[in-house]
């Protein structure tokens, strides 16, 4: 069998690691193709070093534009990539750009999808990634589920007969880091300047655009963790850093405290240091909940609701709405005692997709 992997961005460098690992070391043959979405180091390269990834087979180097640029570039860079290969599967990842495009280009050409962290909904239609995972879930031949919620919404849409529930790779490789972690590997992480790791502190990021794009909306958040009751490490991820240039806004503030993103080690390290965490991410909500500390998420719904139950995750669409005594009670709180069953899984889901592409091969 020969799968073909697209990524690009983050999120799904950190999806690829167990993938990549399930198939080193078997017959199969795991070609990557990398989109360049994401090309900063930070975001890029540390990942594929850190956790033991193959370099990319192919690298389509489409870098930042646009939503249509963007997609665009990768659907048609994609079509000589597609014919050269001619793989069995093309498996994408999670709700980028990236991953829709590398799904449309399969269709086109008659190759078989497999959608990895299919079914998830916000049922926010003002987010891309809303978008992206819904036509990439209706274009997809096999949509491999990370959760018995993403489950019911496939089914809910018509999809059932395509499903299958692997769970959730990033428990794959959060956990393997975090032993690693607790073993002693790894240097400490990069923190940002002014945070002490031996002292209470918050982890941060920030990155969506209804976060990010409008100033007076980015200024009033760094306002509500600036005031937080303890030094807050926000992890600046380069579209924060470029909004804030644009128009003029400091991060650092207060008790924020503004650094680099962090390689996945140093992440994992960082939460397992940090009281609590807050964010707009989707994989820092689940990272927080498997690493057992609080998440504090700045948007008005997730698509991991497993994380809100026994208050490991709170939404707060925006602070401003508590007043300043609750806004810092709610993200310094301390970890609930609950119990919380594993919604995302037993850590295996990797393997599960290997052998579900192998089962389902044409
Ligand atoms: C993308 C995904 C988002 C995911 C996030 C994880 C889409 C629509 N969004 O958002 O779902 O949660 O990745 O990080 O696919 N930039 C750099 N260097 C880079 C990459 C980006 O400086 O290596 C800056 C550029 O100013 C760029 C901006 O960040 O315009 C946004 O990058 P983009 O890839 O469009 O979206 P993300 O916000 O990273």
């Amino acid at each position: 069998m020969k799968v073909l992997s697209v990524v690009g961005a983050r999120p799904q460098l950190v999806k690829l690691a167990p993938i990549a690992a399930a198939f080193a070391g078997t017959e199969h043959e795991h070609v990557i193709v990398h989109t360049g979405q994401h090309y900063d180091a930070d975001l890029s390269d540390v990942f594929f070093s850190g956790l033991g990834i193959p370099a990319p087979d192919v690298h389509l180097g489409i870098g930042s534009g646009s939503h249509g640029a963007q997609t665009g570039g990768v659907l048609a860079a994609m079509d000589p990539v597609l014919e050269a290969a001619r793989p069995d599967w093309v498996l994408v990842y999670g709700d980028t750009n990236s991953t829709l495009a590398g799904a449309l280009a399969a269709v086109k050409m008659h190759l078989p999808v497999a959608h990895l962290e299919a079914g998830l909904r916000s049922f926010n239609r003002r987010m891309p990634e809303e978008h992206n995972r819904i036509l990439t879930d209706h274009a997809a031949d096999l949509l491999l589920a990370p959760t018995s919620e993403a489950v019911r919404h496939l089914a809910g849409e018509g999809l059932a007969d395509r499903t299958v529930l692997v769970g959730d790779v990033m428990v794959d490789v959060c956990l393997r880091i975090r032993d690693a972690v607790r073993g002693g590997g790894g240097e400490a992480p990069a923190l940002p300047d002014g945070i002490d790791p031996a002292a209470p502190y918050l982890l941060a990021t920030l990155h969506r655009p209804d976060n990010t794009d409008d100033p007076e909306r980015l200024a009033a958040l760094l306002d509500a963790l600036a005031a937080l009751p303890v030094p807050v490490a926000l992890l600046a991820h380069p579209r924060l850093v470029a909004r804030a240039e644009q128009h003029g806004i400091t991060l650092s503030r207060g008790n924020v405290h503004a650094g680099r993103p962090l390689p996945y080690a140093g992440l994992v390290a960082a939460v397992l240091g940090a009281v609590g965490v807050v964010t707009d991410s989707g994989g820092l909500q689940k990272e927080a909940f498997l690493l057992e500390r609080t998440c504090t998420t700045i948007r008005p719904e997730t698509e991991w609701v497993e994380t809100l139950t026994g208050d490991w995750n709170r939404l707060v669409p925006d602070p401003h709405l508590l007043s300043p005594a609750d806004w810092a009670r709610c993200a310094t709180r301390p970890a609930p005692k609950n119990e919380r069953g594993l919604p995302y899984g037993d850590g295996k889901a990797a393997l599960r997709v290997a052998e579900t592409l192998e089962q389902h091969l044409r």
